[in-house]
């Protein structure tokens, strides 16, 4: 039976992914943070009967030492994983700069640390699948946004949308690391643009930005179906490359400078310092 991890496996394109793979008699672990998102696919999968197994984890990705427990509890729990969907995010566009108990600001720590500890610290599973799939689910080679290397934290020029399109470029750089920092790694690395989407994002939006993101969503987004079609191609039947990057069925050049493997190595270094 194939076993898939789905950060933010309790709305929108993560949802949908794990809603397909039920259907195909998966073992689907939906990761999210709030009970009641977890309810609600729980009933679903229940009242539709799909005949894989479900097993829904409430887990606040944006605390690394939680990350971390859960990556010890997966590892310990399912020798052998398929594959790892990440789609976990919350945008905070509008207010200001939240910071973590642990120190991070909630973007980097929720959108690219828990990524980070995730897709490294789940290798050792990972590896023993025949044909193990790392899905990185945002914005991969869009030109906006940048590192802020001087101040990854953003202390002293935060702004929500900043901190969001950092995290994007930073999910970029954790892909392109992969293959030069896990030479022997059997794992395929892929990054994922769904496009515009109708999903759960604007539920968690203040007003009036959920309203104007709701509405956009509703005028110019795609069905959470369509959109996930490509993505499940991608993990059923992934690219011969280590690291490859996608914008629906469009795949791009892994060439563009938000994949700069001296600013992924240099990401990993300083990530890699953070955590320690
Ligand atoms: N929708 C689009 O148009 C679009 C476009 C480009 C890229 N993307 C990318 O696609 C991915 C999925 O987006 P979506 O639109 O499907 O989002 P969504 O419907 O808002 O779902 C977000 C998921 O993340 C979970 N989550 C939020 N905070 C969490 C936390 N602290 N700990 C654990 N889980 C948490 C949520 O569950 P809880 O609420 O239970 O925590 C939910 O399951 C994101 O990476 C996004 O950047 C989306």
């Amino acid at each position: 039976m194939r076993t898939m991890v789905v950060t933010g496996g309790t709305s929108g394109i993560g949802k949908g992914i794990a809603a397909h793979y039920l259907r195909q008699g998966a073992h689907v672990i939906a990761v999210g943070s709030s009970e009641q998102r977890g309810a609600v696919l729980r009933a679903e999968a229940q009242r539709a009967a799909w005949k894989g197994k479900l097993t829904v984890l409430r887990v606040d990705l944006s605390s690394v030492a939680a990350g971390r427990r859960l990556v010890d509890s997966l590892v310990e729990a399912e020798p052998i994983l398929d594959n790892l969907v990440l789609c976990a995010q919350r945008y905070r566009l509008t207010g200001g700069r939240v910071e973590t108990a642990e120190g991070f600001e909630h973007s980097f720590a929720l959108a690219y640390l828990s990524r980070y500890v995730l897709s490294h610290g789940l290798l050792p599973a990972l590896e023993r699948s025949p044909g193990p799939v790392i899905a990185n689910v945002g914005t991969p080679g869009l030109r906006l946004g940048r590192i802020h290397w001087d101040d990854l934290q953003l202390t002293r020029r935060y702004g929500g949308t900043r901190a969001t399109l950092q995290s994007f470029r930073a999910n970029d750089l954790l892909g392109a690391a992969f293959p030069q920092v896990r030479p022997d790694s059997a794992v395929r690395y892929v990054g994922y643009h769904p496009g515009v989407v109708r999903t759960g994002m604007p539920a968690s939006q203040p007003q009036p930005l959920r309203a104007l993101s709701a509405a956009s969503l509703a005028l110019l987004g795609r069905g959470v179906e369509q959109a996930i079609r490509p993505l499940v191609a991608l993990l059923d039947d992934p690219p011969e490359e280590r690291f490859t990057a996608h914008r629906g069925r469009r795949r791009l050049s892994v060439d563009r400078p938000t994949f700069d493997t001296t600013a992924a190595l240099r990401l990993h270094r300083e990530t890699q310092a953070l955590l320690d």
